[in-house]
C-alpha cells in the first residue's frame, strides 16, 4: 500500500505508478447507481460507490475504525457502512455515524481518503496526488474522445504485467509488423524502418521516417494531466467507410505486477457511415481487435518481470527509451519534493540531470541513432 510518504523511493514509485496525475480507473458501467465496486490502483485498494442520482465517489478501501475493507459493506445511498462494526462514511471520506458509540470523536471527521473524479467517454478517471498534491491538477481529455465527429468504443482489460510493459508496448510501433503480421490490419508494409522522435508541446511523436499510413507507423505520447497515446492503423476495404482506425490508449498501474489497459477504438465517421462503423465493429471488427490485443497480452505476460534488465536496444527502441527517461525523471522529482533532499525539490530536474537509465545490466542501445543525454526529453511539470 504505497502512499508515497517521505519514505517512498524512486523504484517503488516507478513500480506502482507516478503520482500527481489522473489515471483511468475503470469503465463507468462498472459502477451503476446504487452499486459499489472495489478496484486496485497504484498499489492500493479503493472502493467506488455511486449514489442513486449518479454521483460517484472513490474512497480508500480501509475503514477508519480498524482498517477493515469498506467494499464488503452496505451501500446506504449517500454513504457506505462498514460490515465489521457499522461505521458509516460518506463520499467525502467523512465519518457520519458510529452506530456502536454515538457521539464518538470520529463522527464529523474527514479521515478516509477520497479521490477527485472525472468521467468521460465511458470511463472513470481519478486524481492520484501525493501528500503535497491532494488538489487535482488540470485534466484535458483526449480531443478525439470529445469530438462529435468521432465515434468510439471503449475496450478495457486487466493484464498481469507491470504497467511499464504495457506502456512501452504502445511506444513500440515496430511490433505491429511482426507480432500482428497475421492480423486483419497490420499485414502490410515493410519489416524494416527508421524512426524519429518529433517533439510536441504536450509530448512527442515516435514515427517511421520511411513509411506512413501502411501499418502501425506512428504513435503520439500525450501528457495532458493524464498520460495517453494516440495512434492510427489503416483499415483494409473490408473495414468499411471512415478512414483509419484510431486508438487512444491509457495504462493504469494496479499493483507492481499488474495493470489496467483502456483502449478507445475510434473512427471519424458521421451519418450513415457512423451507423455502418458501429454495426461493423460490433458484428465483425471487435472480435478481430480483441484477437490482436490478446497477442499483445500473451506476449507481455510471458515476459519475465525483469525482462528489461538485460536488453540490447536498437534504433526502433528510441520511443521506449524516451518514455523511460520521462518516467524516471519525474519519479526522482516527486520523491525529492517529498523528502526535500534533492535538486528537484522545487524546480524539477533539468535535462542535464537526466541519465540514460536502463535497468542495471542492460546493454547500451545499439545501432542507428545513438542515445545521448542530449536526447533527454523536456521535463513536463507535474500539474
Ligand atoms: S473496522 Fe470498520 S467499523 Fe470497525
Ligand atoms: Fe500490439
Amino acid at each position: 500500500m504505497a502512499r508515497l510518504r517521505g519514505s517512498a523511493n524512486v523504484e517503488e514509485l516507478l513500480a506502482t505508478g507516478l503520482r500527481n496525475r489522473w489515471y483511468a480507473v475503470c469503465p463507468s458501467s462498472f459502477v451503476e447507481p446504487g452499486a459499489m465496486r472495489r478496484v486496485t490502483c497504484l498499489g492500493e485498494h479503493w472502493v467506488l460507490f455511486r449514489e442513486p442520482d449518479g454521483a460517484l465517489h472513490m474512497l480508500a478501501d480501509r475503514c477508519p475504525h480498524r482498517g477493515a475493507p469498506l467494499s464488503p459493506g452496505s451501500h446506504l445511498g449517500n454513504r457506505i457502512a462498514c460490515a465489521y462494526h457499522g461505521v458509516q462514511v460518506d463520499g467525502s471520506g467523512t465519518v457520519v455515524c458510529v452506530p456502536g458509540m454515538p457521539g464518538c470523536k470520529m463522527e464529523g471527521r474527514r479521515i478516509v481518503r477520497s479521490l477527485p473524479l472525472e468521467e468521460f467517454a465511458g470511463a472513470v478517471l481519478a486524481w492520484f496526488g501525493d501528500e503535497k498534491h491532494q488538489q487535482p491538477g488540470t485534466l484535458v481529455p483526449p480531443e478525439y474522445l470529445r469530438d462529435e465527429a468521432v465515434s468510439s468504443f471503449l475496450c478495457y482489460a486487466e493484464w498481469d504485467v507491470p504497467w511499464r510493459f504495457a506502456a512501452e508496448n504502445v511506444l513500440d510501433p515496430m511490433h505491429g509488423a511482426f507480432l500482428h503480421r497475421e492480423s486483419h490490419s497490420m499485414f502490410a508494409g515493410s519489416t524494416t524502418a527508421s524512426f524519429k522522435i518529433r517533439e510536441t508541446d504536450r509530448g512527442f511523436y515516435f514515427e517511421k521516417t520511411d513509411q506512413q499510413n501502411t501499418n502501425f507507423d506512428w504513435v503520439e505520447l500525450c501528457r495532458t494531466g493524464v498520460d495517453w497515446v494516440n495512434l492510427a492503423i489503416p483499415y483494409p476495404p473490408s473495414g468499411g467507410p471512415g478512414g483509419p482506425f484510431g486508438v487512444v490508449g491509457m495504462v493504469t498501474p494496479a499493483t507492481a505486477t499488474s495493470c489496467k489497459v483502456f483502449f478507445w477504438r475510434y473512427r471519424r465517421v458521421q451519418g450513415w457511415q457512423r451507423s455502418v462503423w458501429r454495426f461493423l465493429y460490433r458484428t465483425t471488427l471487435e472480435e478481430r481487435h480483441w484477437a490482436v490485443l490478446e497477442q499483445d497480452r500473451l506476449m507481455l505476460e510471458a515476459m519475465a518481470l525483469d525482462a528489461d534488465a538485460a536488453e540490447h536496444l536498437y534504433q526502433h527502441d528510441l520511443g521506449v527509451v524516451r518514455v523511460r527517461r520521462l518516467m524516471r525523471a519525474e519519479a526522482e522529482r516527486q520523491v525529492a519534493e517529498l523528502t526535500d533532499d534533492g535538486p528537484g525539490t522545487r524546480g524539477g530536474i533539468g535535462e542535464g540531470d537526466l541519465r540514460v537509465a536502463p535497468p542495471s545490466g542492460s546493454g547500451s542501445p545499439a545501432g542507428g541513432q545513438s542515445l545521448r543525454v542530449a536526447d533527454a526529453p523536456t521535463v513536463v511539470q507535474v500539474p
